[in-house]
């Protein structure tokens, strides 16, 4: 082999060390450049004589140009290894599973409450909504349950700054709606019934299986010149068969107490068949509102009668769906909540 094939050999195992473009053109400096071993050839044809000079000057350009291709050559292969690696860095694996965006859904608790909404609603009840933090008034005295009544030991609440608390029942509301509506009808002769439901959220101290510190509350109040238990009964029969979607269930009243009510009854209801047979259970109280009540709303308890009831969407969202744990409803898990989507 001549001095010349091993130089171009030389360039080319130069180039092919070279991992970067820097690299390389470092070693193209050292072959290609002002003192590279190609130009220093170059410049040694000075000293030849004419003939000389073409022939070895033909020879060294041949040379030139093999090592200059061979430059070009990894010069593009760094290049295509470059864009390759680009390519595997971003490449998408299409045989993934695809990513799906979540469909959310109502909660559970939220689905009771819009059935609720939507059959009393077709019972040609309206729809209330009050605060949650109320004063004592509204939650206790206006309700017929003065400072020093026992039954107050039974709604312990949290109390904030201002002599205010969160409520503990949603009964507050029959007393805010009916005095709205006692005083929208001022000065007429006539004032129509009062037919309403207000669902929302309740607040006491306990925590366990089957309470939580909040809660929800539906209140039911039909105030008229001439409602009855009987009435209410039929509320009830109607809202529950339609709530679990059966006829196939009884109802009873039984013997209660609530100081806002007089007589008071806690409703329960039983399935002849399925998987809560047999079992009373309980879904309400309700009862004729107290004369004193009526008189809160600002109407005369000779003319105005009618009742009242409180009913527990989590209870009902438990049996609805066969729940167990009321917690379940407010841990927020997935595996739970998206059953319900
Ligand atoms: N407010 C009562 C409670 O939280 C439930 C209740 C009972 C509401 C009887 C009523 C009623 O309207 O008539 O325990």
């Amino acid at each position: 082999m001549n001095d010349l094939d091993s130089l171009v050999e030389a360039a080319q195992a130069a180039f092919a060390a070279a991992a970067t473009p820097a690299e390389l053109e470092n070693a193209k400096a050292r072959f290609l450049g002002k003192t590279g071993r190609v130009t220093e050839l170059l410049k040694s044809l000075a000293a030849l004589d004419a003939d000389a000079r073409r022939a070895r000057g033909a020879e060294i350009n041949a040379v030139k140009q093999r090592v200059e291709a061979s430059l070009q050559a990894r010069r593009q292969a760094l290049a295509d290894a470059e864009l390759e690696q680009q390519l595997r860095a971003q490449a998408l694996d299409v045989t993934l599973p695809g990513r799906r965006r979540g469909s959310g859904g109502l909660h559970p608790v939220s689905r009771t409450m819009e059935r609720i909404e939507a059959i009393f609603g077709s019972m040609g009840f309206d729809v209330a909504e009050g605060p949650e933090i109320e004063n004592d008034w509204f939650n206790f005295t206006a309700l017929n349950t003065p400072a020093d009544h026992p039954a107050r030991s039974m709604h312990d609440t949290f109390y904030v700054e201002g002599g205010h608390l969160l409520r503990t029942h949603t009964s507050p509301m029959q007393v805010r709606h009916a005095v709205q509506h006692v005083k929208r009808h001022a000065g007429h002769d006539t004032m129509p019934e009062i037919r309403v439901i207000a669902p929302g959220r309740t607040y006491r101290v306990d925590s366990d299986a089957t309470h939580s510190p909040m809660f929800h509350q539906c209140e039911g109040l039909w105030i008229g010149e001439n409602v009855s238990f009987k009435d209410l009964k039929a509320v009830f029969a109607d809202f529950f068969r339609h709530f679990f979607e059966t006829d196939d269930l009884a109802i009873r009243f039984r013997p209660s107490f609530f100081p806002f009510t007089e007589p008071s009854a806690e409703v329960d209801i039983a399935f002849p068949s399925g998987p809560l047979r047999g079992r009373w259970l309980e879904v309400a109280g309700s009862g004729q509102v107290h004369p004193n009540v009526v008189r809160n709303f600002g109407l005369d308890p000779e003319r105005w009668i009618g009742f009242a009831f409180g009913m527990g969407p989590d209870r009902l969202t438990m049996l609805r769906y066969g729940i167990g744990d009321l917690r379940l409803f407010y841990d927020n898990d997935l595996r739970f909540l998206s059953q319900f989507e």
